[in-house]
């Protein structure tokens, strides 16, 4: 195993692991350990260039950092990214994996991200402690993460409206895959009205005949007439093409990293659409990891992810009070407690 440490002055450490035998090659970045040890998923992705996975670490781990600060975790941030390059024996690259893990004697601990799966942290698990995210702990993280995501919008429609009322609101879902459907179900029995889109047909038909929804194109959904939009498949669907044909009020979901750029979350504020920040909004998976982490029971981090209610107003009253987006507010409340 070959782990050389990269330059960086904004992260605390960076290291490029990789390992002949196995054609394990990864990209470990820790953030900050400020509030405690660095907490992140691994990613296995099919990266463009190594360049593209540095980059992608950097900013994932950054993000775990202002997640874990502003869910008033004590956890820092960090993440690991592996180059999926054709390596073929999944299992090799994982024990591989396992080994860089454990090489940092506990300043980071990995769970499942895109492209990892549970069994692929049980077998981490067998060569280093450093894991979570196990069929042993709170197991999938998805109906707390969709939890938290209801409590957020709940938190946004008591700032705009006084009460945290769902009943009869018209809500657009993008994606309902495993947290976007838990979502649709909870807001349904709330008696909202849903709009949905997914390319996946058959989770569309599901929610129709299960949820009553309407299903538009994933274009469509873009331009439809709701009280609130909610991204919960991917990343950047926020940005200057498609800020103009929103019409709802609210803008709060369960993706990562919906903003294209920091300048959309002003775009949002300027427009007068109440911008739930992401990473406060969708902490419940990572909340729902401190049972394997921090050996939390269970009804402890479920009361955590209720309070995702409280934060979620603390971020939209600083960002009222001072008159800035909440985008901003988010970032100034995890500055704060990182500093
Ligand atoms: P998933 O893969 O189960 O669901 C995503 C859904 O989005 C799929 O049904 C997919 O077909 C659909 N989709 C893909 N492209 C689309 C498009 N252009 N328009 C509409 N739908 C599209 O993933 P999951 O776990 O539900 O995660 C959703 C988002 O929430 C991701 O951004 C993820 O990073 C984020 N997230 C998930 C957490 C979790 O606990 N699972 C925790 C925190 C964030």
């Amino acid at each position: 195993m070959k782990i050389e440490q990269l330059e960086s002055d904004t992260h605390e450490l960076v290291l490029r692991c990789s390992e002949a035998g196995s054609g394990y090659q990864s990209i470990i970045a820790l953030h900050s350990s400020r509030l405690g040890p660095a907490v992140g998923g691994t990613r296995l992705w099919r990266y463009a260039s190594e360049a593209d996975a540095l980059q992608d670490a950097l900013r994932l781990s950054r993000g775990m950092s202002y997640k874990n600060a502003v869910a008033g975790l004590p956890l820092g941030g960090g993440k690991s990214v592996i180059l999926a390059n054709g390596a073929s024996d999944r299992r090799s690259l994982f024990e591989a994996h396992a080994r860089a893990v454990d090489s940092l004697g506990g300043r980071f601990i990995t769970a499942e991200d895109v492209g990892t799966t549970v069994e692929d942290m049980e077998v981490m698990r067998q060569r280093t402690p450093y894991v979570a995210g196990l069929s042993t702990g709170a197991g999938d993280p998805s109906p707390y993460t969709a939890h938290g995501v209801v409590r957020a919008l709940e938190a946004c429609v008591q700032q705009r409206s006084g009460q945290p009322v769902l009943r009869r609101l018209q809500i657009a879902i993008q994606g309902v895959g495993a947290v976007g459907y838990q979502v649709a179900r909870e807001l349904r029995a709330a008696g909202a009205d849903l709009i949905v889109c997914d390319p996946d047909h058959s989770r569309c038909d599901r929610a129709a005949s299960e949820l009553g929804a309407i299903v538009v194109t994933p274009d469509q959904i873009y331009d439809a007439d709701v009280d609130v939009f909610m991204p919960c498949a991917l990343g950047a669907v926020l940005s200057e093409r498609t800020i103009p044909r929103l019409k709802a009020l609210i803008v709060v979901g369960a993706a990562n990293n919906q903003l294209a750029t920091p300048a959309d979350g002003e775009a949002l504020h300027q427009k007068g659409s109440l911008y739930g920040p992401d990473y406060v909004a969708n902490a419940g998976g990572v909340i729902s990891g401190a049972v394997d982490i921090l050996g939390w029971d269970l009804s402890r981090s479920k009361a955590r992810v209720e309070a995702i209610f409280e934060t979620m107003l603390q971020v939209l009253d600083e960002a009222y009070e001072r008159g800035i987006s909440s985008a901003a507010a988010a970032d100034a409340l995890a500055e704060r407690r990182l500093a």
